[in-house]
């Protein structure tokens, strides 16, 4: 979860996450390197005293400035075509999630197992525990096994959602009459905090998503005690 200061990527609770945190440093060098260049090279025209009343023309800079920039635009799109997809593939998913977005709140049903479906609200500030996250926390957690590729079918009930995560590296539109997936493999257990992110109308920002990561046995005995 994002806390005070934080205004980098959040760490990491699976591997699709992980290469896209070393894809957006590996990106952002890329930046920094064009912006200090471009910057310094800007800067020192003030300074410069040159006159060249019979340049009219200069081919070859003008070649070498037209693809350089090229080759360098490469070395960010080729990993990040590769990253599509590798988000998109799917490994055998050993258990399946699906979301449904409403105005305002996520619903979740779990169709593998005797067809457990429930509501998600999030938690009013003036019925919030002391502990508790103010416009994160929800009433209903989406329980999930970690170390288990987990699939995601996302879709909506009225407009527009969308399933978003970020330590999980998920982000997906809930749209109504269609059904999106995804997948994700959770690698530590623990509390993770989403939102929807796509604009959803008056109460937008007030339909947050728990994931309660938790161990294959644990689960069991949730999915289980939710079956009678
Ligand atoms: Cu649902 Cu924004």
């Amino acid at each position: 979860m994002s806390t005070w200061a934080n205004l980098g990527l959040q760490d990491s609770a699976s591997p699709l996450m992980e290469q896209l945190i070393f894809f957006h440093d590996h990106a952002l060098l890329i930046l920094v390197m064009i912006t200090v260049l471009v910057g310094y090279l800007m800067f020192m025209l003030f300074f410069n005293n040159y006159v060249n009343r019979f340049l009219l023309h200069g081919q070859l800079i003008e070649m070498i400035w037209t693809i350089l920039p090229a080759i360098i635009l490469l070395f960010i799109a080729l990993p990040s075509l590769r990253y599509i997809y590798l988000l998109d593939e799917i490994n055998e998913p050993s258990v399946t999630l699906k979301s449904i977005g409403h105005q305002w709140y996520w619903s979740y049903e779990y169709s593998d197992f005797n067809n457990i479906e429930f509501d998600s609200y999030m938690i009013p500030t003036n019925e919030l525990a002391t502990d508790g996250f103010r416009l994160l926390d929800v009433d209903n957690r989406v329980v999930l096994p970690m170390n288990s590729q987990i699939r995601i079918l996302v879709t909506a009930a009225d407009v527009i959602h969308s399933w978003t995560v970020p330590a999980l590296g998920v982000k997906v539109d809930g749209t109504p009459g269609r059904l999106n997936q995804t997948n994700f493999f959770i690698n530590r257990p623990g509390l993770f905090y989403g939102q929807c992110s796509e604009i959803c109308g008056a109460n937008h920002s007030f339909m947050p998503i728990v994931i309660e990561s938790v161990p294959v046995n644990y689960f069991i005995k949730w999915i289980s005690s939710n079956n009678s």
